[in-house]
């Protein structure tokens, strides 16, 4: 396995992509790949920088097994282009905001969507739970396991691309 970073995105870096950075680091963890990979979150706006991530979502992780303790940050187009190799976004519409940040599609072939590597469950999108009760945090997080799962098989494969 090439060593690689990978950038979760969502829209407030407080709940979907904190929950799928910290998904996808106990999975390395458990496979003891967690020095070939580089896994961090960022949201497209920036109402929440520097906050823990929402309780809710630390709570609904938490009894799975996950621990949250990012802190949440806004993206950086200057900064995160560059750096990482895979930039995950989470709903359609971050997926737009990202793409629309690479002017001149230098950075296309980095940008992906979740749903596309989730191989159980078939959907579009991760759906925004913030303004959901707790089935939406656990649908996410089903969401999220089953996409975290699809992310590192193409990793191991050296077939995220
Ligand atoms: P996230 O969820 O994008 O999964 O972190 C949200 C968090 C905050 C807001 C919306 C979605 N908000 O409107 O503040």
């Amino acid at each position: 396995m090439q060593d690689k970073k990978i950038l979760f995105v969502c829209l407030g870096n407080i709940c979907r992509s904190p929950a799928a950075e910290a998904i996808t680091k106990k999975y390395l963890t458990d496979e003891n790949l967690q020095d070939k990979i580089f896994v961090d979150s960022a949201g497209t706006a920036g109402y929440h920088i520097g906050q823990t991530a929402d309780p809710r979502m630390i709570k609904h992780a938490s009894a799975r097994g996950y621990t949250l303790d990012h802190i949440a940050r806004k993206f950086s187009a200057a900064k995160d282009f560059p750096e990482f190799d895979y930039i995950i976004t989470m709903d359609n519409q971050n997926f737009e905001d990202i793409k629309s940040l690479d002017h001149i599609n230098k950075f296309s072939n980095k940008i992906f969507k979740m749903a596309d590597f989730c191989r159980n469950i078939k959907i579009e999108e991760v759906p925004d739970p913030y303004y959901e009760g707790a089935a939406g945090f656990e649908n996410v997080l089903d969401i999220l396991e089953d996409g975290c799962k699809g992310i590192i098989e193409k990793l191991k494969n050296n077939a995220l691309n």
